[in-house]
């Protein structure tokens, strides 16, 4: 049996500050505490994340979260065996921001500083949520990231495909402003959708005609706002009825290319995953949810979505990646730096793009 360990951990890739403790014992794993300060009112104004804006009050932000984090885990840094960091990829000032408070803390109490991978961190949430077993395939899909990996090991992440350009939840932010409606983009297209005809709009469903697991998400964006414009150029505005419209039929888009990839993913995998697993903001999407669901039952495969809080950005899957991964390396030392890019899966080449929220990887 593995030794117990108490890792607290560190999240400020994008638009929200997160600290978590997290233990890992005989009796398993147990996130002891997980705090996510967003930054939702701070960008608002500017339509999208705002690096700088972010990075500063991630500054601001990290000592609250860490205090709280320990003092709802009713523990103190002097309980604690290391320190986990999102050390990349991620906008850079954001990510520097924890790295440096993290070799900060590390240096003060002696204990180990961990840099972890934001994407491993999403990818190995199966684990703390479900206890799922390896090898199984994980369909990441967030405002920052898209991508298809057999997760094979702590550190064995092999992708299968991605997007060429767009991630989703950038798709459905801008489809939210295109159509007038509130950000964050995704709940608000899919509650709008709830009343839309998917049907009206005929959207295209970007390289379905090619084989493979590679999705693109920036020419179904651009369709979507040359038939705004041209709604608005017929009737000088959008009626509520158009915006579901709008909504339900880009939703559709999308919906059929996560799932057909998804089946692909699934046909092609070597060996065939039991578990099929989704991570990501956008998996918070119901309509998204089903269709995969559905793709699992046909292939046999178990289909695990964890809880949303733990499926968007936090830092339990960063404390938990560190002590998954901790089986086979050892801590970082001070030379520990931030990466902006940080794929995973280093035989591929790298994605093309870089979304707003973040390096695709
Ligand atoms: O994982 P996340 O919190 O942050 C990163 O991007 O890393 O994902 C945020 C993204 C946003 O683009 C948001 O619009 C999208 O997830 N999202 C959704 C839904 N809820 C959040 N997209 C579609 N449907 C939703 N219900
Ligand atoms: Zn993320």
């Amino acid at each position: 049996m593995t030794k117990p360990m108490t890792l607290l951990g560190l999240e400020s890739s994008c638009d929200d500050t997160a600290a978590a403790v997290v233990r890992r014992d005989a009796n398993g794993v147990h996130v002891l505490s997980s705090i996510v300060a967003g930054q939702t009112d701070l960008h608002a104004a500017f339509g999208g994340v705002v690096p700088e804006i972010a990075a500063r009050a991630h500054v601001e932000k990290l000592d609250l979260c860490i205090e709280q984090a320990l003092a709802q885990a009713g523990l103190s840094l002097a309980d604690i065996d290391g320190i986990a960091v999102t050390a990349g990829p991620g906008l850079i000032g954001g990510v520097v921001s924890g790295v440096m408070c993290a070799k900060g803390l590390a240096a003060a109490t002696g204990k180990p500083l961990y840099g972890v991978n934001h994407l491993a961190g999403h990818a190995l949430t199966p684990r703390l949520t479900d206890d799922v077993a390896y090898p199984y395939l994980m369909l990441l899909v967030s405002g920052g990231h898209c991508q298809f990996l057999m997760v094979t090991g702590p550190d064995g992440f092999t992708r299968m495909g991605g997007t060429i350009d767009d991630a989703p939840g950038e798709a459905f932010d801008k489809i939210a402003r295109l159509a007038s409606l509130p950000q964050p983009g995704g709940p608000a297209i899919e509650q709008a959708a709830k009343s839309g005809d998917p049907a009206r709009f005929a959207f295209p469903r970007p390289l379905m005609d090619r084989p493979g697991c590679d999705m693109s998400f920036s020419g179904l964006k651009t369709a979507v706002m040359r038939t705004r414009d041209a709604v608005v150029a017929e009737k000088s505005g959008l009626t509520r009825q158009d915006q579901s419209d709008l909504a339900a039929s880009f939703q559709a888009a999308v919906v059929d290319v996560l799932a057909e990839k998804s089946r692909r993913a699934l046909k092609s995998a070597d060996p065939r995953p039991t578990s099929f697993c989704v991570a990501g903001g956008v998996a918070a999407n119901a309509a998204i949810r089903t269709a995969l669901q559905a793709v699992a039952v046909e292939f046999d495969a178990e289909f695990i979505a964890p809880p949303l809080a733990l499926c968007t950005d936090n830092a339990a899957m960063i404390a938990f990646a560190a002590i998954e991964q901790s089986e086979l390396r050892g801590p970082d030392d001070m030379t520990l730096s931030a990466r902006p890019r940080w794929p995973l899966d280093t035989s591929q080449p790298a994605m093309l793009g870089s979304g707003k929220k973040g390096a695709k990887a």
